[in-house]
């Protein structure tokens, strides 16, 4: 019979020539180059090299700023929609909610090399996401929403627009790295759903609100947020080895450790964890945060890594991914926990997208198969409880 993989790990369904993930070496990189030298580049270039496979040139990036700028602004009746939302609503269900109801008429021109209509309303959906989260804030803090920033740069003009004042050039650098290193992961479970999606010949919005609502899980995107809660929980270094003993002896995971791919360090987290103490140094709470943080991983590395169990993982293989130390640097930007995943789908979206463009023209219906374990076809039915036989 037929072995069944539910997790369809190891199972290759495709190819792509956006990022590749190497989990024996930690090793990642978009179209070939390794992302510790992409995270010092400003968002919209990588932007592009994701989307379109090559360096922008100066005029390319440009362009791409004022097109994104173009379409940032939320319209009224976007401002409507997200009004009648219920405000107790989970931000990640209030993107997934909205992206289908996003008006993407282009008001800018764009030229660009592949791509057609995914690339150019997908990008429309790019520049709206930030404004939804940020506006979505707002309107829960009971401050003027939507508030608008003319920034060209989408980084410095998210922050501002989420806490109304200038951010410091440290502040928009540390994000800018930070959605860099979330952009794009390859077979990403929120991408593969995207592109089930797309294979049934769905507009681009149906395929982002599939990847948007799967980036959502724990065992997903949702993990950043579930992390630093987890260390906020903790709430102090001296705890965390009692507290990720007592939650392994509930047979709990702990968030934001381990990855299906990664047999080592995250690469994504190594960068992320010297940024976190940048950025955490100044704010007592976010620094003890992330002290909590750094306590938790060694006790999780020596506690996960003994007798070399988890399915045959080497001994502490189970390491800190991307969602581990992000939480740090998001609650330094000021960032509500509940955002955390909301603003990852704000960079993961150009991932989304670059894979529309890679797979759309060569899209093949994905439908798999399951073995079928019910009555056999014909066999007489029980009666139905309550009814007369
Ligand atoms: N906490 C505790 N144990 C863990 C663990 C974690 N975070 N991650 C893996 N393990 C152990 C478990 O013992 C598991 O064995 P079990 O299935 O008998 O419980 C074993 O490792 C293998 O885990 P498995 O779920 O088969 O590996 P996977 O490849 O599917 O796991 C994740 C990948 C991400 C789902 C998993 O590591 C996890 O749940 N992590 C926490 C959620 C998270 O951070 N997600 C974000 C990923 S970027």
């Amino acid at each position: 019979m037929t072995e069944i993989n539910i997790g369809l790990e190891g199972v290759l369904v495709g190819e792509t020539a956006i990022s590749h993930v190497d989990g024996e070496r930690g090793q990642l990189s978009y179209r070939g180059i390794d992302i510790a030298l992409l995270a010092q580049r400003p968002l919209i270039q990588v932007a592009w090299l994701l989307l379109f496979g090559s360096e922008p040139s100066p005029q390319q990036e440009q362009q791409l700023a004022h097109y994104l700028l173009a379409h940032r602004h939320l319209t009224e009746n976007e401002c409507q929609t997200l009004g009648a939302l219920p405000i107790t609503l989970h931000p990640m269900l209030m993107l997934q909610a909205m992206v289908p109801m996003l008006e993407l008429q282009c008001q800018a021109d764009l030229d660009i090399p592949v791509g057609g209509k995914d690339a150019l309303q997908g990008l429309i959906i790019a520049a709206k996401l930030p404004g939804l989260v940020s506006a979505w804030l707002n309107r829960r803090q009971g401050d003027d929403w939507p508030r608008r920033s003319n920034a060209i740069d989408p980084v410095r003009a998210f922050l501002k627009s989420l806490h109304g004042s200038e951010p410091g050039d440290l502040q928009v650098q540390a994000l800018n790295s930070a959605q860099v290193l979330q952009m794009e992961h390859s077979y990403n479970a929120g991408t593969f759903a995207g592109r089930v999606t797309l294979s049934s010949q769905a507009p681009i919005q149906s395929s982002i609100a599939s990847s948007i609502g799967t980036l959502f899980g724990r065992l997903h995107g949702g993990a950043d947020q579930a992390a630093l809660e987890f260390a906020a929980e903790v709430g102090n270094p001296d705890h965390a080895a009692a507290a990720v003993a007592d939650a392994l002896q509930r047979g709990e995971r702990i968030m934001g450790m381990g990855h299906r791919e990664y047999r080592t360090v995250d690469p994504r987290a190594t960068l992320l964890k010297p940024m976190a103490r940048q950025v955490c140094a100044e704010q007592a709470q976010s620094a003890r945060l992330l002290a909590t943080l750094e306590a938790i991983e060694a006790a999780c590395v020596a506690q996960l890594g003994q007798g070399a169990s988890a399915k045959g993982r080497p001994a502490g293989a189970i390491r800190a991914n991307v969602e581990f130390y992000k939480g740090a640097v998001f609650h330094a930007l000021g960032i509500p926990s509940d955002c955390f995943t909301a603003v990852f789908a704000m960079a993961r979206v150009f991932g989304y997208i670059a894979h529309a463009i890679e797979f759309r023209p060569q899209a093949r219906l994905i439908r798999p198969r399951a073995r079928y374990l019910g009555n056999p076809p014909g066999a007489k039915q029980p009666p139905a409880s309550g009814r007369a036989a």
